[in-house]
């Protein structure tokens, strides 16, 4: 503001930027400013009984976020703001600690940076993820909750005070409880998080490439259908039909773990 304010202050006819003549250009960044495309507020609360620590990773080509990995203890909130057009996703790690060598590790959702920040490096799955693409065609927002990539604990995603259809999103069911036996990750006996079939098997099919590789050819899975009628709101295979991803204009997002 001070750098604008001293613009302003400049005195006479003689000023120009980029060959605007002041009376154009002052009107025209104080439009912007109005107008003005707006930052948008993430704000991640803890629902769960335990501590989670987000991830965030910006799509290639976008800004980190400021904090890309933080701890979340129980009941606590915390939000980030996005900036204009930002695109990318985030994700909720457990059963975070420091080693013995003093490596940050989580046992799910783990980013691998050897810190609590991500630093550019995504979940490994299973993983539950929200996808964001901020100011998008239109100025809509685009969101989704993906299980493509598996699924480690129920997160959920509320747009506030924005115009359209801005529905709540999310995996709000615990996935884990449902998992089939052989797509379990466990930790003491526990079921931590629930692998894809693609992650599990391997295959073509349930990874939708090769043969499977177009909406025509990759289908719902008896696996997949297991993810898509715990969270029916969430994408469960690679080309799930569009009815997965909402829209909001000019919202901020409560994205919440165990909601
Ligand atoms: C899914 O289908 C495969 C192949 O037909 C079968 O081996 C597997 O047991 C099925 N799993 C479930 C959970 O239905």
């Amino acid at each position: 503001m001070r750098h604008f304010l001293t613009i302003l202050q400049i005195p006479g006819n003689t000023f120009k930027f980029f060959n605007m003549e002041k009376q154009v250009f002052i009107p025209l960044v104080l439009a912007l400013m109005v107008v003005g495309v707006q930052s948008t507020k993430l704000t991640f609360t803890n629902r769960c009984p335990f501590t989670v620590w987000p991830g965030t990773l910006n799509n290639f080509g976008k800004p980190p976020l400021s904090k890309t990995g933080f701890e979340l203890a129980q009941g606590a909130s915390e939000s980030l703001d996005a900036p204009v057009g930002w695109e990318g996703r985030v994700w909720g790690r457990t059963g975070c600690s420091t080693d013995s060598n003093g490596r940050f590790r989580c046992d799910t959702a783990e980013c691998g940076s050897g810190v609590v920040a991500c630093n550019g490096n995504g979940a490994v799955p299973p993983a539950t993820l929200i996808e964001f693409k901020f100011q998008g065609d239109g100025g809509k927002d685009f969101y989704d909750t993906s299980l493509v990539d598996g699924f480690n604990l129920p997160f959920s995603i509320a747009p506030q005070g924005g115009t359209g259809d801005c529905k709540v999103s999310g995996c709000p069911a615990n996935v884990n409880a449902i998992c089939p036996p052989e797509l379990r990750v466990t930790a003491g006996g526990a079921t931590i998080a629930c692998k894809s079939a693609c992650e599990a098997f391997n295959t073509d099919e349930y990874c939708c490439r090769g043969a499977f590789n177009s909406p025509d050819t990759c289908k719902p899975t008896n696996y997949s259908m297991i993810f898509k009628n715990a969270c029916p709101l969430a994408y469960s295979y690679a080309y799930n039909d569009g009815s997965s991803t909402f829209t909001c204009t000019g919202a901020d997002y409560i994205l919440t773990y165990c909601p």
